[in-house]
């Protein structure tokens, strides 16, 4: 059965008001479409979790800091909902643009410290348009419970952190990352990939296994990474963004694995940047 589509805020609310008059338990998985297993698992986290559960698909422009990465970004509305068909989801919301951002719309939310490393750093004012949208969407859809991938942890922190400093009362709820079987996390982005780029791509996840198993047995991250690196570049990547360790917690920077930690990496294959983190 595919779910309704609304466009319209007046008509979402008019559905989440209800359910709550009746006591349910509302689940948002806020997602900018181009729908793959990833996101799929997330629905599926979303309907064990909740009585209730709002697809949100929205392309946000405020958080591409490259006009060409927005531009070229998947918009796929028909199949995406038909994706969505078989998990009987409550609604799908793809708001109109100017329900998120109407005419003389001025307000930024900004999360600083975790936002100043990563992605906050090689994409400048990345976190202030994710943030900004995802805390009106958690106002709109009334939420109760959000679920985010961990393939994007730091967004998933940044995330947490907005919605406890706002005081928004739902739960942020972090879901792993779903692997292609070469390991490589599904993200929208890998549609962009010819065969030879997914080839590379699908080297990354080795390449920080391998590290990443080497700091549990008590290396030090620094020489490591720098291998790490080479590695990447030998098989294909063309840049190699950043390499990182960071605490699982605070997201500080790392020397060794001696607590609950991320490999975090970012780096360009096939004219596309890719994003991973595992844990340590
Ligand atoms: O992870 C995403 O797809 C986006 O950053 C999100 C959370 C939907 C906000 O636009």
């Amino acid at each position: 059965m595919t779910a309704p589509i609304l466009r319209r805020l007046a008509d979402l609310r008019a559905l989440t008001s209800q359910w709550h008059r009746n006591g349910e338990v509302i689940g948002v998985v806020p997602t900018m479409g181009a729908l793959h297993q990833g996101h799929l698992s997330l629905v599926e986290a979303a309907k064990a979790g909740a009585d209730r559960v709002i697809v949100t698909i929205f392309v946000n422009p405020k958080q591409f800091n490259n006009p060409e990465d927005l531009a070229n970004y998947p918009r796929t509305e028909h199949e995406d909902a038909q994706k969505l068909g078989p998990f009987d989801v409550d609604a799908i919301y793809v708001p109109d643009p100017d329900e998120i951002y109407p005419q003389g719309f001025a307000t930024t939310v900004s999360v600083t410290g975790l936002t100043n490393v990563m992605e906050g750093e090689f994409r400048p004012g990345h976190f202030d348009g994710v943030a900004t949208v995802v805390a009106k969407l958690f106002l709109q859809t009334q939420a109760d419970r959000a679920y985010f991938g961990e393939k994007d942890y730091q967004q998933l922190m940044v995330v947490r952190r907005m919605a406890r400093d706002l005081d928004i009362p739902i739960e942020v709820v972090g879901c792993p990352t779903v692997r292609e079987p070469s390991g490589l996390a599904m993200s929208s982005r890998n549609l962009r990939l010819s065969p030879e780029g997914l080839e590379v791509a699908a080297n990354k996840h080795r390449i920080m296994s391998d590290l990443a198993n080497a700091l549990r047995d008590g290396a030090e991250f620094d020489a490591l990474a720098a291998q790490a690196q080479t590695d990447l570049l030998a098989a294909g990547f063309t840049q190699v963004e950043y390499i990182q360790l960071r605490c699982a917690e605070t997201l500080e920077p790392l020397t060794h694995a001696d607590r609950p930690a991320r490999l975090f990496v970012a780096a360009w294959a096939d004219g596309v940047r890719l994003i991973d983190n595992i844990p340590v």
